[in-house]
């Protein structure tokens, strides 16, 4: 599938996200012909996950699903904890999956938005980091991060800009993994994701793997 991450990156210019046919295996090989650096989710941990819906006592600590379980998701992007987030999220599905992913971009508002509301670029958040923690933004740089799991409001616009992600999520697209052998290309930057409650599905399995983008040597 030498040009299909490719294709999927180019199509996700639209809406920030993009599903085709594919493995992981082959997401990785296409990655590595272009470029792409991996970055594990958690600090010294591997690459690719495989997740799987679990109860909160089974959870990761301060993962979504030690607070949320097998429900609903919030939105949120992936690898909000490290300094330098991932660019591009492939999600890989081998079978199929009745529990959908939300996707969530700012178009996605009931209307288009041209723009974002200031809370959003200036709400300050502690983020939880393993041993370290740093303060940031929601918005920045041209690129969102949010994740409720790890960042705590520290300001009444940090708390408006919780009740905001959580009231669009409404307006989120829904990828439903129909088809088996499918891969789906978020960009991180531009769009929250969320998984939808799998309470009637806990075999379901997705495998995820995260990605710097090839970026110039400065
Ligand atoms: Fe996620």
């Amino acid at each position: 599938m030498a040009r299909t991450l490719e294709n999927l990156l180019e199509e996700s210019k639209v809406k920030g996200w993009a599903a085709g046919e594919g493995t992981l295996a082959e997401a990785q090989l296409d990655a590595a012909f272009l470029g792409w650096t991996e970055v594990p989710t958690r600090r010294g941990g591997p690459p690719v996950s495989t997740l799987r819906p679990v109860e909160p006592a089974e959870a990761k600590p301060n993962s979504l699903s030690a607070r949320y379980g097998m429900g609903a998701q919030p939105l949120h992007t992936d690898g909000a904890h490290l300094p330098d987030p991932p660019d591009i999220v492939i999600l890989a599905c081998e079978t199929t999956s009745t529990t959908p992913t939300r996707l969530w971009n700012r178009q996605r508002y009931g209307h288009v938005m041209q723009w974002l509301p200031e809370h959003v670029r200036h709400g300050v958040f502690l983020i939880s980091s393993g041993n370290d923690s740093f303060f940031g933004t929601a918005y920045a740089g041209g690129r969102f991060r949010y994740d409720p799991g790890c960042m705590l409001p520290c300001d009444a616009r940090a708390r408006q800009t919780a009740e905001f992600f959580a009231e669009v999520e409404k307006y989120a697209d829904q990828y439903v993994w129909s088809e088996p052998g499918h891969v789906l290309l978020i960009d991180n930057r531009r769009v929250l994701h969320a998984r939808a409650s799998a309470v009637q599905e806990p075999q379901r399995e997705i495998q995820r793997i995260s990605y710097h983008l090839k970026r110039e040597a400065s």
